[in-house]
């Protein structure tokens, strides 16, 4: 088991900044970095492309990171397919299922761009998108969850990336399943800080990137998409190494996850990501969510206490992740954000490509501190310090 100490050791940035845009991208540890330069430095090949040793050991080192990441999930390695980020698995499910005219996609208010329009643009095959709608301040009622009835698929996130309010995905999965739905799941603000297991979800589709959460490389992400529905999936794209057979009449799909990952895929990435999601388990769930849970209690209360700051998603802790929202009566988001980064502190302001729940809640951004288990209590009290001070010099 590491404890945030060791891992703050391992991550250099850590020591010069504050960093708290974790839900944007985390910081890398020198495993990740190191496993991927130990890729180009001393074992670069195509994968399963080759007979000769470069090629063998990078496409032994690829299928031990896709055997990682489906134990980190819960899944068999089938069933996980490497994409570029949670965006293209998102999208890959829209354009892969084989909709009908008139089928429904239920999805929530919560959700960021990515799980809303590759759903929003089948309305051009007459599939209708009903959203289950978010009440202030970000928060999801079960009794939305009554629009789940007669859906095709469903799909919600985990956590808000906009707000950090939890949704309650196993009821939701659960109501799902029950209307004989698939279920999608939008891991990305999960994958990393909570444990995710797609049995207990009971996902048909989970996605997530590497580059959030896991502490991974950018450019590498995860479609988990269940055995039993593979069939009915197109691909979306062909080309070279997803294929059996190809003659000039017709051509044989490779089973999964090949046939889904047409081209040299992200080598380098799979294998940081691979040694991404080792790093994450040796330092262990129940670590990550005790420091997170500390630091979003310590955000919460402090800003609760200064009159010009509102924050916003879910007022119970139990259902806040480490992603804290907030505005300043008076002051546009970037301008608090730039003022922290003059500070030394780093965090997301704007929309936060959630567009829709920014819109509900009657703001046209946010400041958002999202943090990872390096972050410290003592950096928790710094922010929260230049934030009284803007409150007491300029807004208002
Ligand atoms: N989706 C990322 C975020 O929430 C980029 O910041």
């Amino acid at each position: 088991m590491r404890v945030p100490d060791e891992v703050r050791a391992d991550i250099p940035l850590t020591s010069k900044v504050v960093y708290f845009d974790n839900a944007a991208t985390s910081l890398t540890p020198r495993h990740v970095v190191e496993a991927v330069t130990r890729y180009y430095m001393e074992y670069r090949g195509n994968v399963h492309r080759g007979v000769h040793s470069l090629s063998e050991e990078a496409s032994r080192a690829f299928s031990e990171a896709r055997e990682n990441v489906a134990d980190f999930i819960n899944a068999s390695s089938e069933e996980v397919i490497f994409v570029a980020n949670t965006t293209e698995a998102l999208n890959r499910v829209a354009l892969g299922m084989a909709f009908h005219a008139g089928d429904i996609v239920v999805s929530t208010e919560l959700e960021h761009h990515s799980n809303f329009l590759p759903f929003f643009r089948l309305q051009d095959r007459d599939v209708t998108l009903k959203i289950m709608e978010a009440s202030p301040p970000g928060i999801l009622e079960e009794e939305e969850l009554g629009k789940i009835e007669g859906a095709h698929l469903v799909t919600c996130s985990i956590i808000s990336n906009a707000v950090g309010t939890v949704l309650p995905v196993q009821k939701i999965g659960a109501v799902a399943r029950k209307e004989g739905a698939l279920f999608c799941v939008d891991a990305a603000q999960a994958a990393g800080h909570v444990p995710l297991d797609v049995e207990k979800l009971g996902c048909d589709f989970l996605a997530f990137s590497g580059h959030k959460g896991p502490m991974g490389p950018t450019g590498i992400g995860v479609l988990f998409m269940r055995k039993s529905v593979q069939d009915q999936m197109d691909p979306c794209f062909l080309g070279g190494g997803a294929v059996r057979d190809v003659s000039l009449t017709g051509y044989d799909l490779a089973d999964a996850p090949y046939g889904f990952e047409p081209g040299t895929p992200n080598i380098a990435g799979a294998i940081g990501l691979g040694a991404a999601v080792e790093y994450i388990q040796e330092i262990g769930f129940s670590e990550i969510q005790r420091q997170e849970a500390l630091l979003t209690r310590l955000t919460l209360d402090g800003l609760s206490e200064i009159p010009e700051v509102t924050w916003y998603g879910s007022q119970e802790m139990e259902t806040h992740a480490g992603v804290v929202s907030f505005t300043m009566e008076g002051m546009n988001p970037h301008d608090v954000a730039s003022i922290l980064d003059t500070q030394g502190i780093m965090v997301r302001s704007g929309h936060h490509c959630a567009l829709p729940i920014m819109k509900k809640l009657h703001v046209p951004g946010t400041v958002r501190a999202s943090y990872h288990c390096y972050n410290t209590a003592q950096e928790v009290e710094q922010m929260v310090d230049v934030v009284k001070e803007i409150a007491r010099t300029l807004a208002g």
